[in-house]
């Protein structure tokens, strides 16, 4: 549909998405499905990072290695974005974090940035942008311009799940973005919620339901 977008299709994912959209899942098993679903999503979008070779010194004797070019910078939009964090340390745990707090209103559906806080240098860095949901994608393209306007230019996005109107937005208005993620659904209700979804990402990874 678009080749900016990337869904990753993979059996473990497809498991933990269903754990996700159940209703009946409490936060415990949520955060924990989420940091799953987050190491896959990290694992498939670093596939795109640069290298440098370097050499290594085993116990035996010198050979090629590699090490990444660029800093990865990780950026939560909070709150839900939060509970992908920890499963993007883990497989890059030399990563920076960068924080943007931005909530919906819920009438008028547009975000309001309540909180910026990023590590210096996003110029020179890889970007990774982090929240489970892209429903409308206003949230996803008022955070990714906040990035923009301070320096990142190498910048991915990874979420949970997509919804059509919101990789639509990004495809338009950021179209130097890969977004990567675990599902597509169908469409947003009138409320903004995506369906089938799985609800307030942010409210059932804390428990404020
Ligand atoms: C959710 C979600 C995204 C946004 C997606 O956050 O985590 O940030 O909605 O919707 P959009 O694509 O239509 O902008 P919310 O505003 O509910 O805040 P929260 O994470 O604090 O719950
Ligand atoms: N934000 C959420 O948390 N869930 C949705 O379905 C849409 C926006």
């Amino acid at each position: 549909m678009n080749k900016n977008f990337f869904l990753i299709e993979h059996p473990i994912v497809k498991r933990d998405v269903t754990i996700l959209r159940d209703k009946n899942t409490d936060s415990e098993n949520f955060r924990a499905a989420l940091q799953r679903v987050s190491n896959i999503l990290a694992v498939e979008l670093s596939k795109e990072f640069k290298l440098t070779k370097t050499e290594v010194e085993t116990p035996l004797e010198t050979t090629q290695g590699a090490k990444l070019t660029h800093d990865v910078i990780l950026v939560p939009v909070l709150r839900a974005g939060l509970g992908m964090v920890n499963g993007f340390l883990q497989i890059i745990p030399e990563a920076k974090v960068g924080h943007i707090g931005l909530q919906r209103d819920e009438e008028t559906l547009k975000p309001v940035e309540y909180y910026y806080k990023v590590p210096k240098h996003l110029e020179s860095a890889e970007v990774v942008m982090l929240d489970p949901m892209l429903a409308t994608g206003g949230s996803a393209s008022e955070a990714l311009k906040y990035l923009k306007n301070r320096g990142a230019s190498k910048l991915a996005f990874a979420c949970l799940v997509a919804a059509p109107e919101g990789i639509e937005k990004i495809k338009t208005e950021h179209p130097d973005v890969k977004i990567f993620a675990a599902a597509m659904d169908r469409e947003l209700n009138t409320k903004g919620y995506i369906l089938p979804g799985l609800g307030d990402a942010g409210d059932r990874t804390f428990g404020t339901l």
